[in-house]
């Protein structure tokens, strides 16, 4: 058997290089043997990700994106999803497994990022393994984005037509943009067509192949460690790091034990909470769209809250804060800049921007504060000047600073689910604020902080 085995490995080895990958990736890739709990969840992205396909090929099969009405007088769409609740065998596990992924999906992925924060798991040499992610993470929202709408509910109708209504905010292309994204004047059948054609295919395609350049990129540098030291640096006679143990079996049995607790926890969340208390599935989805009747509250699934707020945050009286952060921002830069070109670039940037907020709308500036606390991330590997990469070796000032960003990243969080007030705007935008200081003052207060000297080797 054993030697059968092997003469079709040979076959297939010499025609496809399959033990040469199982090797680079599996049995000879070295990771540093001190992972802890925060590496369970690159694996646990992947297995959501499986999981969001394979489901989602079984809804396709049974949904219809199709906004007209049915004899009943229901939305078609609407009603084929509770043709596959209700009649299709299996259907609402399938569909439950599906709309409850996609919050577990973002609970891992965030959860991701930051184990990428705690131990400047981002910097040189991964940044390209970082960028890959922040698109992984913009493809995501999108792809998340553009599901919603699939049901044909109330949340799903009136959250796209608010969504893409920002858009209009654009100066002079903004109202032609809109429209055509809804591929109408309101949000209609030719939404959900084109809605449902980047959900099922355009953007999977872009996440599958965004995720093997991840993965590819992370294996030709290597994993970083809660140390944040390289086990490249001390290897053997065999070149074999010293700090290194292979992927599998060690860590592939690590992640099946992650994968099962995983799954013991998504499987009771599906079976008994698949709502999970109007967060997951918000209750007023389960009415059909009525481009007539506008939900009291409209508010973004959870896990685009945080930024929802920041949006909502950035009223006209916000600007002139906004415009003192950015006048501190490019006033430190112009000082403390070796580079001409940088002292001119800061101050350019900074005049425009000042310029922007006095003549553009407060709209206008909440779209772009929305998107732009996204892409912030993609400058980390630059913003973070440190000269150690993991928070073990950081010292107090980068940790608290850490800690209130993430403090206010989950209070945005709440108040983007709740109705607006004048005291949550108001913490809101002292939040925002925080939460943009984060990323701004990071060059110079990584500098600051009293850090101790990385250990040579990784430790236990
Ligand atoms: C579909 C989503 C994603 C999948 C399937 C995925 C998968 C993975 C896997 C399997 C690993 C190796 C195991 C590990 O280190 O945990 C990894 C590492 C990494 N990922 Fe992701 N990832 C995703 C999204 C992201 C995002 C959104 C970011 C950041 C914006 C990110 C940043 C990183 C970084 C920096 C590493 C290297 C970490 C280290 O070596 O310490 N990933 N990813």
């Amino acid at each position: 058997m054993n030697a059968l085995f092997q003469q079709l490995m040979g076959w297939v080895d010499d025609r496809f290089p399959a033990t040469k990958l199982y090797k680079e990736h599996l049995s000879e890739y070295y990771a540093p043997k001190n992972f802890n709990f925060w590496y369970f969840f690159g694996s646990l992205a992947l297995l959501v990700l499986v999981i969001q396909i394979v489901t989602g090929i079984f809804l396709v099969m049974h949904y219809k994106p199709d906004a007209s009405l049915n004899a009943a007088g229901i939305p078609v769409a609407f009603a084929s999803v509770e043709y596959i609740m209700r009649d299709v065998p299996g259907g609402w596990i399938i569909r439950y497994m599906h709309s409850t992924g996609a919050s577990a999906f973002f609970i891992v992925v965030y959860l991701h990022m930051f184990r990428g924060l705690l131990y400047g798991s981002y910097r040189k040499p991964r940044e390209l393994v970082w960028l890959f992610g922040v698109a992984i993470f913009l493809c995501l929202m999108a792809e998340a984005f553009f599901g919603y709408l699939l049901p044909w509910g109330q949340m799903s109708g009136w959250g796209a037509q608010v969504i893409v209504n920002l858009f209009e905010a654009i100066p002079v292309i903004g109202k032609d943009l809109s429209i055509l994204i809804r591929g109408d004047f309101v949000v209609g059948d030719a939404t959900l067509n084109r809605f449902f054609s980047f959900h099922v295919i355009a953007i999977p395609l872009v996440l599958i192949g965004l995720v093997a350049a991840h993965i590819i990129a992370l294996h030709e540098v290597g994993s970083n460690n809660p140390d944040g030291v390289e086990i490249k640096k001390h290897k053997d006679a065999n070149g074999i790091p010293l700090d290194g143990i292979p992927f599998h079996p060690y860590y592939t049995v690590k992640d099946i034990f992650g994968a099962v607790v995983f799954m013991i926890v998504f499987s009771a969340i599906v079976f008994f909470w698949p709502t999970g208390g109007g967060y997951f599935l918000e209750f007023n989805n389960f009415v059909p769209y009525d481009a007539l009747k506008t939900p009291p509250h409209i508010a973004p699934v959870w896990y685009f809250t945080p930024f929802y707020s920041i949006l909502r945050a950035t009223t006209s009286d916000f600007l002139p804060f906004l415009g003192i952060l950015v006048a501190a921002i490019g006033g430190l830069t112009f000082a403390t800049a070796r580079l001409s070109i940088v002292k001119m670039l800061a101050a350019a940037v900074t005049v425009v921007l000042l310029a922007g907020f006095y003549f553009l709308d407060a709209k206008v500036w909440g779209v772009v504060l929305m998107g732009g606390s996204v892409l912030l991330f993609a400058l980390l590997p630059w913003l973070d000047q440190s000269p150690v990469k993991s928070i073990r070796y950081k010292g107090g000032l980068f940790k608290s600073i850490l800690a209130v960003w993430v403090v206010c990243f989950l209070i945005l969080g709440y108040l983007g689910v709740l109705p607006p007030t004048k005291l949550g705007t108001i913490v809101s935008q002292i939040c925002s604020i925080l939460y943009l200081a984060f990323f701004g003052f990071m060059p110079w207060y990584s500098r600051m902080d009293k850090t101790q000297a990385e250990p040579e080797r990784v430790t236990f």
